[in-house]
């Protein structure tokens, strides 16, 4: 047993919304509101699921230039934060199935290997394994925590279930005076373990390098053939120097260079749209013209922004204004993407149609599906005026691209695949951009702002597809509407301004349908209840309530109650996520 906390991973919805339907094909989770509002165009346009090809790599990443780091993936749920870890380093790392042959690691250019942890016990009997020839020193292996035992285990050492799971803070000791991978650390070290197995025994060629109380073996080396392991988690901030370590092991001890930055990413990958778009263009006869829908988050803008720096006018964005964005949301996208990048902006005004199929319902269902279909018929009637559209952009994430390889979809890849190949047209209608697929969302924010777009934009908290009619409870009419977006104003400017906006998963306000008594100067009122809810998360699955500190919450009910009219009394929503959910509706 290795990595302990695993219970979720298995139950969590893969490629769906948060609320269970199949996101934008099947492949996004993470930014719902891009998902959402890309799934409604590729609907409208019937466009075709994404046909992802196993060999797809980054723009020019063959075997010459670009260097790669590959994390095996075990099981743990850490496993994408060691890939994260690497990349930022300016490495290009990526997470493939822990039994990828070494013939396919050797032909991505793998420049060094790390093993991750696991919820199983090596001696389990599905216990995942790796291909034997990783072991041949041919290629630096890191193996952390389940990864170091399967080492001992494989190459002769002995495991064995630990008399008490060790979880949590620990302090390592490193004991090696010359092992590369600790280079420029301090002896004693404040680490993060989680495993319940332990190593006993130490294969014939590696010596000890590391230890705890309770492990004598927390860190092992061959070094004859390049196979380092640690216990512990160098990937987690509870371990401080982690980073240092990683750094140690793949620009050290592999000798990777750090070349995976922001600028290059964004030359190759411009690169690479543009001579896929020619070349379409070319050979069907076409202007090769594409279409994306902004949605006001940030992966559809990056992805925009890079396609555009690619294609140029060719490029043709969609944003609908339902009336239902917060304030100037809209208009900070009119600015940025027409007046400041000088591209082709579709800006539909359809606030009236929205509001007039949303007057007089209250179900919030009924709202999401409404606001759903009607997005739909915007695209489809928007997009008939394009004439032939060869290309649609979507901001697909690297999570989003890994949790569709796994077997089970690749077996229906494959199928898929096969059906091409006897039915289906060559020229499909349309071909998919995805130019964020390789990236994770902190690396798409970093893309984002050296490419100029705005802070807000950039690093906007996510906003639900269907806006601010899920925050009114009841009724959405455009006085309700005006109200909550005051409120909601106030909420982001004095969360900005106490430092707090970037530690919270979202914050923001819900008009209540609820009306309480107050009094104002020598007058009663009888007027709104504004509800502030403000949450700490990972990934919105689950959240806390955000421990806000009292003078923040004093100033954001203080400003609501003065500034919007019709709001008499703020309440504060203190109910994490589950039970709760993050929106109100
Ligand atoms: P809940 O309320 O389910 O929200 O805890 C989790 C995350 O999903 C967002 N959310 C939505 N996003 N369409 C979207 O695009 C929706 O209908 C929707 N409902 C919730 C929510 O803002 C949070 O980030």
């Amino acid at each position: 047993m290795a990595d302990t906390d695993e219970s979720s991973r298995g139950e969590r919805k893969r490629g769906k919304t948060v609320h269970g339907e199949a996101a934008n094909a099947g492949h996004r989770v993470l930014a719902p509101d891009d998902a959402e509002v890309e799934a409604y165009l590729e609907t409208a346009l019937k466009a075709p699921g994404p046909d992802r090809s196993p060999e797809d790599r980054p723009a020019n990443a063959d075997t010459e230039d670009r260097e790669t780091v590959v994390v095996l993936d075990f099981g743990s749920q850490f496993a994408q934060l060691i890939a994260r870890r690497v990349r930022e380093l300016d490495v290009y790392s990526e997470l493939l199935p822990h039994d990828t042959p070494m013939a396919e690691l050797e032909r991505r250019g793998t420049r060094a290997i790390i093993l991750s942890g696991s919820p199983h016990s090596v001696y389990d009997q599905d216990a995942p394994r790796a291909d034997p020839a990783i072991w041949s020193g041919k290629i630096p292996v890191l193996g952390i925590c389940y990864g170091a035992q399967l080492m001992a285990h494989e190459l002769g050492g002995d495991v064995i279930p630990f008399d008490r799971r060790e979880y949590g803070p620990a302090n390592v000791s490193i004991t090696a005076t010359d092992d590369p991978l600790f280079a420029g650390l301090d002896r004693e070290q404040p680490v993060w373990m989680s495993h319940a197995d332990s190593i006993s025994r130490l294969p014939a060629g590696f010596s000890p390098t590391a230890q705890t109380d309770s492990t004598p073996y927390a860190g092992l080396v061959d070094a004859s053939r390049n196979l380092y392991g640690i216990q512990f988690h160098p990937e987690v901030v509870h371990t401080p120097r982690g980073k240092d370590l990683l750094r140690n092991f793949v620009v050290g001890i592999a000798g990777v260079s750090p070349t995976w930055t922001a600028g290059n990413f964004i030359d190759t990958t411009v690169a690479d749209i543009r001579e896929r778009v020619d070349a379409h263009a070319r050979a069907v006869g076409s202007d090769g013209l594409v279409i994306c829908a902004l949605s006001g988050g940030v992966d559809s803008a990056v992805a925009a922004a890079l396609v555009h720096r690619a294609v140029g006018d060719r490029l043709t964005c969609i944003y609908v204004d339902h009336g239902l964005m917060r304030k100037k949301e809209s208009e900070l996208l009119r600015v940025t993407f027409e007046r400041d990048l000088g591209m082709k902006l579709v800006m539909v005004d359809a606030r009236e149609r929205f509001l007039a199929r949303l007057a007089g319902v209250e179900d919030p269902e009924r709202k999401r599906k409404i606001i759903g279909d009607e997005f739909i018929r915007v695209f489809e009637e928007e997009a008939a005026k394009l004439g032939r559209i060869d290309f649609l952009t979507q901001g697909t994430l690297y999570p989003d691209v890994i949790e569709s390889a796994t077997s089970e979809s690749k077996a229906a890849q494959k199928i898929k695949t096969h059906h091409n190949v006897g039915g289906l047209p060559a020229d499909l209608r349309f071909q998919l951009i995805e130019p964020l697929r390789y990236l994770f969302k902190d690396e798409v924010r970093r893309v984002g702002l050296e490419m100029g777009l705005p802070e807000a934009m950039v690093m906007r908290q996510p906003f639900p597809g269907p806006g601010l009619a899920i925050r009114i409870l009841g009724e959405v009419t455009s006085e309700r509407l005006d109200t909550l977006r005051d409120a909601d104003w106030i909420v982001i400017d004095e969360i900005k301004a106490a430092g707090l906006y970037r530690t919270l998963w979202q914050s923001f306000a819900i008009l209540t349908p609820v009306r309480s008594v107050g009094v104002m100067g020598d007058g009663r009122t009888y007027a709104n209840v504004v509800a502030i809810r403000a949450v700490t998360s990972e990934d919105g699955m689950t959240a806390d309530w955000a421990k806000l500190p009292y003078d923040v919450l004093g100033k954001i009910s203080s400003r609501i109650v003065n500034e919007v009219p019709g709001v008499n009394r703020v309440v504060y929503d203190i109910s994490s996520k589950p039970p709760a959910t993050i929106e109100w509706e």
